[in-house]
């Protein structure tokens, strides 16, 4: 095998890998990554994802339609929060967004330098590994994790992706390995093994009811790519 997947399991590794010519695929199951194909899927031009809040702010006052959270809730003054179902085409249909979250779209900047930068999810989850089966460059499952800290969620996905891509790509480093052993050993569902996850009980305490739409896989099969600094559905006219 001439190419390898590895894993980054937070941001806080981010340094420890080299990206260049390499496939970059950012992870937030909850939400930020499942959120950007929701609404690219349901007719969003475009998502710009912003790390700062600042940037967001002041894309508010520049008209533009922002979402996103801190900590989970809702930012005052966007326009949407991070919940996925939120992202419905009657609100986004041919609309630029912009996205600023706690963890994913700064995960998204984090990755400047790779080939391509693209977002992962349960629900673009087999068009997506299709499209880096498709590929030749090396590639880096990058899990935005919380605040730093490994989350399940992310890891959970990163390891069913190297599951899927093992057979055409070298697996490189022990926390790929760990997590191919994790999933090829743990036959439990996904939502059972995700019960006792820090973003779920965080959920829990604010109200918030994404689990279960968030793991739905291939509900909305568009692979996001970066291109000028916005995320759009990859077209093969693109490259
Ligand atoms: C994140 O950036 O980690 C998530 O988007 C947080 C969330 O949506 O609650």
């Amino acid at each position: 095998m001439n190419r390898s997947v590895e894993v980054i399991l937070s941001p806080a590794l981010r340094h420890l890998t080299d990206l260049e010519g390499k496939l970059v695929v950012v992870i937030d199951i909850l939400r930020a990554t499942t959120t950007i194909c929701a609404a690219l899927h349901n007719g969003a031009r475009s998502v710009e994802p912003v790390a700062e809040l600042e940037q967001a702010l002041e894309a508010i006052e520049a008209g533009k339609l922002v979402g996103g959270e801190r900590n989970g809730i809702k930012v005052d003054g966007f326009h949407f929060g991070n919940s996925p179902q939120e992202y419905t085409a009657e609100h986004i249909l041919d609309k630029d967004i912009v996205l600023s979250t706690t963890n994913g779209t700064r995960c998204i900047e984090m990755s400047q330098g790779a080939t391509l930068i693209l977002a992962g999810a349960f629900v673009n989850k087999r068009v997506l590994t299709d499209f880096l089966l498709s590929r030749t460059e090396s590639i880096v499952l990058f899990c935005a994790g919380w605040k730093d800290q490994v989350n399940l969620e992310d890891s959970l996905f990163a390891g069913k992706i190297l599951e899927i891509l093992q057979g055409e790509c070298a697996v490189e480093g022990d926390a790929a390995q760990m997590l191919l052993r994790w999933v090829s050993n743990d036959h439990a569902e996904c939502a059972e093994i995700l019960q006792r996850a820090n973003h779920v009980e965080r959920f829990r305490r604010l109200g918030v009811d994404d689990l279960n739409y968030c793991l739905q896989e291939d509900l909305h099969p568009v692979v996001p790519i970066l291109r000028g600094g916005k995320l759009e559905i990859y077209r093969t006219s693109f490259i």
